[in-house]
């Protein structure tokens, strides 16, 4: 038995979006895909070229540049754990709207050429964090190094003990592990308290290694992994009671970035899509008996795509529906802006999933 054809959902939350610098040309493009893909709250990342947002009066400024390419959109910003930010930063954050601070291990993905080697000298920071209810978000993988064996295939399960050990040593802050791609992440944060969830993307609920490695939309951080891994992160999705939800990390890079010589830029591009992708994903599962038609209740997705996000977050629930239909959207070969801006879409020139308001 299928997927139904149209599901009727609280109006969902993405709570891990790249839109990167605005103004500018890729959030031009990919702010307004954001409410007609019946998202209306998004948790913003912090990791803009050629300066992470790193207080909370650049935060606002973001804020505001967002609202005008598309002013319909709840944006939650967040900050990039770095020196320069400050204890007073996290005092005001929440009034100014800024929910979360995260932590890029230096040397692990996009970006993180300014982020973090130790946590250690961060403790006043997370203590403040912990009083102030504002979350820590975690981009979880040790930077590569052949010496000690680290590749893509294990930096995220090397990174669990920090999440372990930060748990442990802060019960009452928020955690989030960004983008869990591994069954030994899942049982990791199903493991740990009330205060630690996982977000989990679409891209991840269909892609394998033998995926990215053949193709370059399919390339991201931390990188698709094994069929076992895969299956974990689909169970995760429909058993989740408020331990996981979305947040599908979705990563848009102009295609000269992708395609140019030299390396190729980490990132898959769900935003518009970010809903059908999921159900796509399971749909592929129950054909594949990774997961039964009992284990997709509409509970469960309103869980996932909107209601255990916000309640981590602090937020109320959704207010407005929306429906979901099947075949009813044309995934474009890509999306073009200003300037020559040129993104591809995950799945381009599929169908999928339509949305309603
Ligand atoms: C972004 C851009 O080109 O606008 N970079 C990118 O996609 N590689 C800027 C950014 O990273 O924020
Ligand atoms: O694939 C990714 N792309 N992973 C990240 O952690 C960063 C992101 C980006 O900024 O493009
Ligand atoms: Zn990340
Ligand atoms: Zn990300």
């Amino acid at each position: 038995m299928p997927l139904k054809d149209t599901y009727i959902l609280p109006a969902a939350a993405d709570m891990h979006v790249h839109l990167r610098n605005a103004p500018g040309p890729i959030a031009a493009l990919v702010a307004p895909t954001i409410r007609p893909a019946g998202i209306d709250t998004v948790f913003v990342m912090p990791n803009l070229a050629p300066k992470p947002v790193t207080s909370v009066d650049e935060a606002v400024e973001y804020k505001k540049a967002l609202e005008r390419y598309a002013p319909d959109v709840g944006y939650l910003m967040s900050l990039y754990l770095h020196e320069s930010v400050t204890v007073e930063d996290i005092r005001r954050a929440k009034q100014n709207g800024v929910y979360g601070v995260k932590v890029y291990p230096r040397g692990a993905t996009t970006n993180s050429q300014w982020g973090v080697i130790s946590l250690d000298q961060f403790d006043p920071i997370l203590r403040a964090m912990e009083e102030e209810g504002i979350v820590l978000n975690l981009h979880g993988e040790v930077p590569s190094d052949a010496a000690s064996g680290v590749t893509c295939m294990n930096a995220e399960e090397k990174f669990l003990p920090v999440l372990k050990e930060l748990a442990g040593k802060y019960p009452r802050l928020k955690i989030v592990l960004e983008h869990c791609t591994t069954k030994k992440a899942v049982e990791t944060v199903r493991g740990l308290g009330e205060n630690v969830a996982g977000t989990i993307t679409a891209h991840h609920l269909s892609l394998l290694v033998d995926d990215w490695s053949a193709n370059v939309h399919h390339y991201c951080k931390p990188s698709a992994k094994t069929p076992e891994d895969r299956r974990a992160l689909l169970e995760a999705v429909v058993t989740s009671n408020g331990k996981f939800f979305l947040g599908t990390d979705s990563a848009p890079h102009d295609i000269t970035a992708k395609k140019g010589k030299g390396n190729h830029a980490a990132g898959v591009f769900t935003q518009p899509f970010a809903l059908g992708y999921v159900l796509h994903s399971l749909e592929l599962a129950l054909q594949r008996g990774d997961l039964t038609p009992a284990q997709i209740t509409d509970e469960a997705l309103a869980g996932f795509f909107s209601d255990y996000g916000r309640k981590f977050y602090g937020l109320p629930p959704a207010t407005r529906k929306i429906k979901l239909i099947r075949d009813a959207a044309q995934i474009p070969e890509s999306l073009k802006g200003e300037n020559g801006t040129e993104i591809v879409p995950f799945l381009a020139g599929g169908r999928i999933w339509g949305v309603e308001w």
